[in-house]
């Protein structure tokens, strides 16, 4: 039997200091899959050197991409250029990374590599009609297993645009035909029914592609050509928005984490806290082009229960399990809906986190697409991540109002997106004791 490695939480009820989280995952996998189809030399810094992205890392260098890492934290892609991928006979592993698999499938799609694209558990159990569907009407062809993966991309004919109503609210489905976009005759327009994020518009531009917002759609002209650029990686907010709930909650003299993204496409979370009545400054860092930049200062505060508007709900979708954490601990009751999406993601987030919470003592009642919780603090306990990396992190940060240790198993995919989350967590107060194996 193998036993998965775990982490021992002891109450930590007071946080501080000032540090810097590792590199956005959303565009550290753009800029790879970017670089690799430019013509010339892209280099990113602040690259997040975690599995995920390696994994885009290696099926990109399966396909014949150079990739240089002169620091952990750096990678410079020598771009194949338009059609100059080269079709592996091997099916490409895409690890625990959905964002790989998606974007994949619209830029393979569009270049005209046939691929069959698999992943670990997690992924193979996740939906990929949502973007094999809009792929099949601009003319490629695309084969499910059932709406799951495996995905197999078979050599088709070119595509072309289409004009596309996203009938959810997804980075990774409009990212996904943008990037087929980019080799269709016409124009290929796709009108999202909510912002979010906006990491591959930025991205394009910044590799010179001309692309058209209006209102809530985005278009742009097939046949243009990438040129590798300069990408500055921001922090990821995602991996922050732990330490902004745990800072909340626990850091009376204050808790800063230093050259954050804030693109307003993924800052809801701090929005949903100061709903809640935290204390968060957020001052502006100077960085040219691409993607704003902060660093983020949060004070300890009492929070109150909220009823959440739902618009909010897509611009923090990854950060909905922590947000989950800030809600038990607030006074009164937190409603949560228009989170649907959450069942999709590494694991079930909404029944998994009405598990855990529950666990440790949580009242909760989950609703069909989202949850109601109950406030007013929590005790300890065991709790499950189901493999989900954020689930596991968003248990750490209850140890700052815990009255008990938490234990939380199979933490091992915490390093698909914040290797050195449990260390970098203790360097501010939180006491995460980490058991190898399960001890
Ligand atoms: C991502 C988009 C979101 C998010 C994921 C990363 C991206 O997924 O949950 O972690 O990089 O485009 P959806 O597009 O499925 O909402």
């Amino acid at each position: 039997m193998t036993v998965e490695p775990a982490w021992l939480v002891e109450p930590s009820p007071q946080l501080q200091g000032s540090i810097k989280v590792p590199g956005d995952k959303s565009v550290s996998h753009r800029s790879l899959m970017l670089g690799g189809i430019a013509e010339g030399i892209t280099e990113a810094t602040g690259f997040l050197d975690s599995a995920d992205c390696l994994s885009t890392m290696a099926a990109l260098q399966a396909m014949g991409v150079r990739i240089e890492r002169p620091r952990h934290d750096m990678i410079r892609v020598h771009g194949a250029g338009a059609g100059g991928l080269r079709p592996v006979p091997q099916a490409l592993d895409m690890g625990n990374a959905g964002t790989a698999m998606r974007l994949f499938m619209g830029l393979l799609a569009g270049q005209g590599v046939p691929a069959t694209l698999v992943g670990d558990s997690s992924l193979m159990k996740r939906p990929m009609e949502r973007v094999a569907r809009p792929l099949r009407e601009m003319g490629a062809t695309i084969t499910t297993s059932g709406g799951l993966p495996p995905v197999v991309i078979h050599a088709a004919s070119p595509l072309h645009g289409i004009d596309y109503t996203l009938p959810m609210a997804s980075a990774q489905v409009k990212s996904a035909i943008l990037l087929a976009g980019l080799n269709a005759r016409g124009t290929t327009r796709v009108t999202e029914p909510a912002p979010t994020r906006d990491h591959t518009e930025r991205m394009l531009q910044s590799f010179g592609v001309r692309l058209e917002r209006q209102g809530a759609t985005v278009a742009l002209e097939g046949g243009q050509s990438l040129h590798g650029t300069q990408v500055r990686v921001p922090g990821d907010i995602s991996s922050a928005a732990f330490f902004l709930v745990a800072g909340c909650l626990a850091a009376r003299d204050g808790l800063t984490i230093r050259g954050v993204g804030v693109n307003p496409t993924r800052t809801g979370l701090v929005d949903m806290l100061r709903l809640m009545g935290a204390d968060i400054h957020v001052q502006p860092i100077e960085a040219p082009g691409g993607e704003p930049l902060a660093d983020i200062t949060v004070r300890a505060a009492p929070l109150r229960g909220v009823v959440l508007p739902p618009e909010l709900v897509p611009l923090a979708i990854d950060e909905l399990p922590v947000f989950f954490i800030a809600a038990a601990c607030a006074e009164g009751q937190t409603t949560v809906t228009g989170a649907a999406e959450l069942r999709v993601k590494e694991s079930d987030r909404l029944a998994v986190m009405a598990e855990g919470l529950q666990a440790v003592g949580v009242s909760c009642e989950l609703l069909a697409d989202g949850m109601r919780i109950q406030g007013g603090g929590l005790r300890g306990g065991r709790v499950h991540s189901h493999g989900d990396h954020r689930i596991a992190m968003a248990f750490a940060v209850a140890g700052t109002r815990a009255t008990e240790p938490i234990r939380i198993d199979d933490v091992a995919n915490v390093g698909t997106s914040f290797p050195g989350f449990a260390a970098l967590a203790r360097s501010v107060g939180l006491a995460v004791q980490e058991l190898p194996g399960g001890a």
